[in-house]
C-alpha cells in the first residue's frame, strides 16, 4: 500500500483586520506588531460562522482537488481548539454535512500543533488497518470567539481560518507521501491557556467577568520553548529519516512569530528561500496555521513531485511535532 496526500484545501474568513484597525481598539501600533510578530493583517470570521462553517468551505475544496465525495471517507479527524461546542465533536458536525456516513469521528486537541499530531495520527492508522482508504484531517478554528479584544499582549496575533487534508491508501506499490513523524509534549498547562470553560472552572458570571474564557499566554517563555522544541524536533526527525536539511524544498513552520520562523530556518541551515511564510497574511489561525500554507503551496505551482516538506508545530500543552513529506 502507499499513502498519498490526495488533496487539501482552505479556507480564511472574508473580513480582513489589519494593523491599523487595531490601533484603534488597543494601545499599539503598526510597527511594533510587523516588527515583534511579522503580521500585516488578518481575517476574522462572521458572527454567523462557527468553526466548522470555516471547515467545511476547506473540506470541500479537498474534496474537489481528491475528486471523491464526502460519502467515500472513512474517517474525519479534525483538529481544532474552538470547536462548535464542547461536544459533539466537530468532526460529527462535518460529517453530516458532508454525509460521510461509513466516517469515524473524532477530534483531537493539540493546539497549534493539532494539524502535525492529527496528520500522524492518520497516518498510523492507516498504516495498520487496510480498510481506511480515505481519511480526511481538518485544522481549523474561529480563534476570534477565545481572543480578549482589549488584551494588546494578544489579540494582535491570532486569526481565524481552515485547512483540509485527504489521505488516500491507493493500494498501490510505492512511496508514502508521509514519510515520517515526530511528535512531543511537555505539560505545562500554565503558560499557554484558556483558564476557564472546562470542568476545573466551569463557566459562571464571576468567570466571565473576569475574562476567563480567553487566550492567557507567557509570550516571551513561550517564544523560547518553541523555537528550541521545533528545531530538535526537526532534527531529530531528519537524522532519523536519513535526510539532510539542504534537501529540504520548503520548511513550513507553525506561523506564530516570524521572528520564531526565522530562528528555526536559520538554526535549522535553510535558507529563507525555502522557508512557507503567510503570517503577514492571515496571523496566527492555531491548527489550521500548516494547513493552509500546504494548500497554497499545493495550488501554486511550486511544488514538484519528489520534493521533501518539513511541516514543524508547536502549541498549548504544551505540544509539538514535525512531519517530512515526500510531494
Ligand atoms: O501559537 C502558539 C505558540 N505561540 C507562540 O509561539 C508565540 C510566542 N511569543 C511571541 O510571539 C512573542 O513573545 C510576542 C509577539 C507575544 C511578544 O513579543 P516579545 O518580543 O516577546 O515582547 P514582550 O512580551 O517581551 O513585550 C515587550 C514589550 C512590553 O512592554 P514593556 O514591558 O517592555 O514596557 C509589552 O507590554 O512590548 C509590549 N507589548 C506591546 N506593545 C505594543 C506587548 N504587546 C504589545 C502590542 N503593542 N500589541
Amino acid at each position: 500500500m502507499s499513502l498519498k496526500i490526495k488533496g487539501t484545501g482552505s479556507y480564511v474568513p472574508e473580513q480582513i483586520l489589519t494593523n491599523a484597525d487595531l490601533e484603534k481598539m488597543v494601545e499599539t501600533n503598526d510597527e511594533w506588531i510587523r516588527t515583534r510578530t511579522g503580521i500585516e493583517e488578518r481575517r476574522l470570521a462572521a458572527p454567523e460562522q462557527a468553526t466548522s462553517d470555516l471547515a467545511a468551505i476547506a473540506v470541500q475544496r479537498a474534496l474537489e482537488m481528491a475528486g471523491i465525495p464526502g460519502s467515500e471517507l472513512d474517517a474525519i479527524i479534525v483538529a481544532t481548539i474552538t470547536p462548535d461546542h464542547i461536544f459533539p465533536s466537530t468532526a460529527c458536525i462535518l460529517q453530516q454535512k458532508f454525509g460521510a456516513v461509513r466516517a469515524f469521528c473524532f477530534d483531537l486537541e493539540a493546539a497549534c500543533s493539532g494539524l502535525v499530531y492529527s496528520l500522524e495520527v492518520a497516518r498510523s492508522l492507516m498504516k495498520t488497518n487496510a480498510a481506511l482508504k480515505h481519511v480526511l484531517v481538518v485544522g481549523a478554528e474561529k480563534i476570534s470567539s477565545v481572543v480578549n479584544w482589549e488584551d494588546r499582549n494578544t489579540c494582535v496575533l491570532f486569526g481565524d481560518g481552515a485547512a483540509a487534508v485527504v489521505l488516500e491508501n491507493d493500494g498501490q506499490e510505492g512511496g508514502d507521501s508521509i514519510i515520517a513523524a515526530k511528535l512531543g509534549a511537555e505539560g505545562n498547562p500554565e503558560i499557554l491557556h484558556i483558564p476557564a470553560g472546562g470542568s476545573r472552572n466551569p463557566a459562571s458570571a464571576e468567570s466571565v467577568a473576569n475574562k476567563q474564557h480567553f487566550i492567557q499566554m507567557a509570550g516571551r517563555d513561550t517564544f523560547k520553548l518553541a523555537v528550541n522544541a521545533m528545531v530538535s524536533s526537526c532534527r531529530d526527525l531528519l537524522d532519523a529519516a536519513g535526510v539532510e536539511a539542504s534537501q529540504i524544498r520548503y520548511l513550513v513552520p507553525h506561523q506564530a512569530n516570524y521572528r520564531i520562523i526565522k530562528a528555526v530556518g536559520q538554526r535549522l541551515g535553510i535558507g529563507d528561500d525555502n522557508v512557507y511564510v503567510n503570517i503577514n497574511r492571515y496571523g496566527n489561525t492555531s491548527a489550521a496555521s500548516i494547513g493552509i500554507c500546504l494548500d497554497e503551496l499545493a495550488r501554486g505551482q511550486q511544488l514538484k513531485p519528489g520534493d521533501y516538506l518539513l511541516l514543524t508545530a508547536f502549541g498549548g500543552g504544551l505540544t509539538w511535532g514535525s512531519i517530512l513529506i515526500r510531494w
